[in-house]
């Protein structure tokens, strides 16, 4: 197991395409962009639209592929609140990003949100996006976690994280692509997170690269980069974190999403 540990951490760091990360030159040398996107003009109330570097790191650079993720993942999102009870719900987005999903969620007046990423830049502008149009109804947090790929100064495992909610008081948990860059004891982890954070009736939208058991060599493999899983193998950690399956079913921008509870 620590050998092939060591293995992975070796192959991202020997294996990184340079074109993969733009970013990580941008960071080290201290031009990383920050602005918001320039085609368009912003007045008070808009959340601005993060510039093409930002959203590079967040997936698709493209304006219609940024659109389209977010609202897709905040229509399962809606749904599912639907069949919680209210009046409001907090909501936990772990491995945030730029917000892309959180600003559909915006217009959700009973949603109070916190996000939280490994990635700094990301989270100092959403920060500054979202503040002065939502408040700290909205709030995005920065963990100095440990990565190659998205923190490379990082200083803390993240088997050591706490996410930012007390216990029991998360209605519902979302993570758009998250899972499809954690090393299985940093998702392992992140489940016993989730268990700890939900409440008795809170839901966890997860999603993962898929591979069917059938095609897969090991029930989980690749590096942070990308790693992909079979369900099972996913729902097993799960189980033995302390959620279990509520919804195996769905499909969100080609990954994915399970929806777990608390067991
Ligand atoms: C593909 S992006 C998706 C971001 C966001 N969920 C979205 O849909 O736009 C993956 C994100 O996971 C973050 N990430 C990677 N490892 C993490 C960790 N251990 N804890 C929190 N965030 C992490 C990265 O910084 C990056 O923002």
């Amino acid at each position: 197991m620590i050998l092939k540990r060591l293995l992975q951490k070796l192959g991202d760091v020997i294996g990184r395409p340079r074109a993969e990360a733009p970013w990580l030159d941008m960071l080290n040398s201290g031009t990383f962009p920050m602005g918001h996107e320039e085609a368009f003009k912003y007045t008070s109330g808009q959340i601005p639209i993060p510039n093409e570097v930002l959203r590079q790191t967040v997936s698709r650079p493209d304006l219609g592929g940024f659109y389209f993720i977010g609202e897709s993942w905040s229509l399962v999102i809606s749904q599912l609140l639907q069949g919680l009870p209210g009046p409001h719900f907090n909501v936990l987005d772990v491995g945030c990003g730029v917000g892309k999903t959180a600003r559909f969620l915006t217009l959700d007046p009973r949603i109070n949100y916190i996000g939280f990423d490994i990635f700094k830049p990301a989270i100092d502008w959403a920060n500054d996006a979202f503040s002065p149009v939502v408040g700290r109804r909205f709030q995005f947090v920065h963990f100095d976690g440990i990565s190659k790929f998205y923190n490379p100064g990082g200083t803390i495992p993240a088997t050591e994280y706490q996410f930012p909610a007390e216990d029991e008081t998360v209605d519902l948990a979302f993570a758009a692509s998250l899972f499809t860059h954690l090393y299985e004891d940093d998702m392992r982890a992140y489940l016993r997170q989730t268990a700890r954070v939900l409440t008795p009736h809170g839901l966890a939208l997860y999603s993962i690269k898929e591979v069917r058991g059938d095609q897969a060599q090991e029930p989980i493999s690749g590096t942070e980069q990308s790693i992909e899983m079979t369900r099972d193998f996913f729902v097993q950690c799960a189980r033995e974190e302390g959620l279990e399956l509520h919804d195996p079913g769905r499909v969100i921008c080609g990954q994915r999403a399970v929806v777990l509870r608390k067991a």
